[in-house]
Formats: structure tokens, C-alpha cells, sequence
């Protein structure tokens, strides 16, 4: 057993008492028992191992595992269903693991001399078990200020992606050239269904130069402006390349 974890208790609130115990072990699987009887709960087992890494969130509905391949697992110990799983982009084994205090962050270390962290939000825009699809999650100085632009401002509500994960906003996937509010399967406001724009980098300039409260009135995008007129070149510029390519599947952070 290389982790322990505690949870549980009837409102998962603070001072509550315990109810499970996880432990990850080197075999690669991640064990649930009652903490009363030891009775095994739940067992989540991937070809990959060992579990090195356990953190459950402050109010005690995820748990999230780190493993000796990179990858990290979020569950959701209300249904005991798996949340999220994804390939970091740290090198070697994931053996760090921590919830911010309101749950909305999750960090992770390994071997590297660095700590990375994921908004949860936008990690529930991950394909669950994509495990052939690493997803390479950057550090802001390796990117190219556009890249940085997208990763900060657009990728928490947009992928890039064909099928466009599972995000608040409609994926920007060959979105040069693209109709306002044409997508078949994304739920618009009326403002862009009856929308006569076409997506350039004309349009989405003044998108972010007015701001979308100003340009496209009544969206369902909240407002916000790109003041420097570089940092708008340079988000459409990587826009450009980054829509168009599957090579992008997933969204960087
Ligand atoms: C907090 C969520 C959120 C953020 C952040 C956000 N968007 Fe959006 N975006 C939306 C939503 C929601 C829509 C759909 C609006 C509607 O239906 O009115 C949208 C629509 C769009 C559209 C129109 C797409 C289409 O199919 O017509 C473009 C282009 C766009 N966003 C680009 C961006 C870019 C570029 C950024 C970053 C600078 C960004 N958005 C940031 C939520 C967001």
C-alpha cells in the first residue's frame, strides 16, 4: 500500500466522521473499504500502476489518484464514478496530489521541480479514459503568447476539438469561415442563431476589441475585452493553426 485516504460521513461537511478509507496500491488499483467493518466498497483498477498519489477534496465528494504511467484519475466518491481521467504532462509518475481549499483547483507533482495545477472545471473537458490521446498540458512559458491568450481567456468554455468536449461555450474547431451560431448540437442564444456574422479574423478582432456584450448584444459569452491590439493578433494567429488541426484534440492549459 503506497497511499491512504479518508472520507465520507453523512455531510460530507468538516468534522464529520469518516466512512471509507482508500488506499492506492502497487498493483495499480485504487480500494474503497468501510472504515467500520473493512467491507471492500469499490475498486477502480487500470492496466496502469502503481498508485502513488491520493487526495480528496475538501468537502469530500472527489478523490483523485495519481499513477506511476502519469496519469491522474478524479472520482466522484457521491456516485463512485469516474469524473475524469487524463494523462498529465509531467514526466514520469504522478506522486503528488492536493485539492485547493475551496476544491476548485487540483494540483499534482512528480519528478519534474514543478507543481502544476488544473482549474477542475476544465478538466471535466477531457475525454474520460482518452488514455491513447495524452493530453499535453503546458506550462504558460512554454507557450507562445497566443497560445497563453486561448489558454488563459477561452479554453475553460472552448475546445478545439471536433466533438468539443463537454465545455460551456461551442467548440472553435474550424471555426474560420464558420457562420455565427451554426453548429447543429450546441444550444445557442438567439442572438447568435439570427446571427448574419462569419467568423474571420476581421470578426473575432472586433469580438474582443468591443467585447462580446457590445458586439454580438444578448450572448450567452460573458464580457470580455482583449484591450492589446497584439494580444489579439497573436490569439488569432494561434486560432488560425490550433482550429484547424486534430493534432490540437483536447485544449491546452
Ligand atoms: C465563460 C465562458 C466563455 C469564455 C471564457 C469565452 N467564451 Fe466564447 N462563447 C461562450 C459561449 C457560451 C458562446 C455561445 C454564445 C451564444 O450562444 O450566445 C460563445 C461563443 C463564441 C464564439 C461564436 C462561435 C459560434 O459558433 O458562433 C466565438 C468565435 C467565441 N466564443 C470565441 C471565444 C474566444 C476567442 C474566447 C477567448 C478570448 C472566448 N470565446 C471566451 C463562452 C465563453
Amino acid at each position: 500500500i503506497n497511499v491512504l485516504a479518508v472520507g465520507g460521513g453523512p455531510g460530507e461537511g468538516r468534522g464529520d466522521p469518516e466512512t471509507w478509507l482508500a488506499y492506492g496500491s502497487q498493483d495499480g488499483v485504487t480500494r474503497i473499504v468501510d472504515i467500520e467493518t473493512g467491507t471492500r466498497l469499490h475498486e477502480f483498477a487500470f492496466e496502469r500502476r502503481p498508485i502513488l498519489a491520493l487526495a480528496v477534496s475538501p468537502d469530500g465528494t472527489r478523490l483523485a489518484t495519481g499513477d506511476g504511467h502519469g496519469y491522474i484519475t478524479v472520482l466522484n466518491t457521491q456516485t463512485w464514478s469516474i469524473e475524469t481521467d487524463f494523462r498529465a504532462a509531467l514526466k514520469g509518475p504522478i506522486w503528488a496530489l492536493a485539492f485547493s481549499r475551496d476544491g476548485a483547483v487540483l494540483h499534482a507533482g512528480g519528478i519534474e521541480n514543478i507543481v502544476y495545477s488544473w482549474p477542475l472545471a476544465d478538466l471535466a473537458g477531457f475525454d474520460p479514459m482518452a488514455t491513447d490521446t495524452p493530453q499535453f498540458l503546458k506550462r504558460p512559458e512554454d507557450m507562445s503568447n497566443g497560445e497563453r491568450q486561448f489558454a488563459r481567456k477561452c479554453s475553460i468554455c472552448h475546445a478545439l476539438s471536433a466533438d468539443g468536449g463537454r465545455k460551456a461555450g461551442p467548440t472553435l474547431h474550424n471555426v474560420f469561415g464558420r457562420r455565427a451560431g451554426t453548429l447543429p448540437a450546441y444550444p445557442y442564444s438567439e442572438t447568435l442563431l439570427g446571427s448574419d456574422i462569419v467568423w474571420s479574423a476581421e470578426t473575432i478582432d472586433r469580438l474582443f476589441l468591443d467585447g462580446p456584450d457590445h458586439y454580438i448584444p444578448g450572448s450567452k459569452m460573458p464580457m470580455q475585452r482583449i484591450v492589446a491590439q497584439r494580444d489579439r493578433d497573436d490569439l488569432i494567429d494561434y486560432l488560425k493553426t490550433a482550429s484547424a488541426t486534430e493534432a490540437t484534440k483536447g485544449d491546452t492549459q
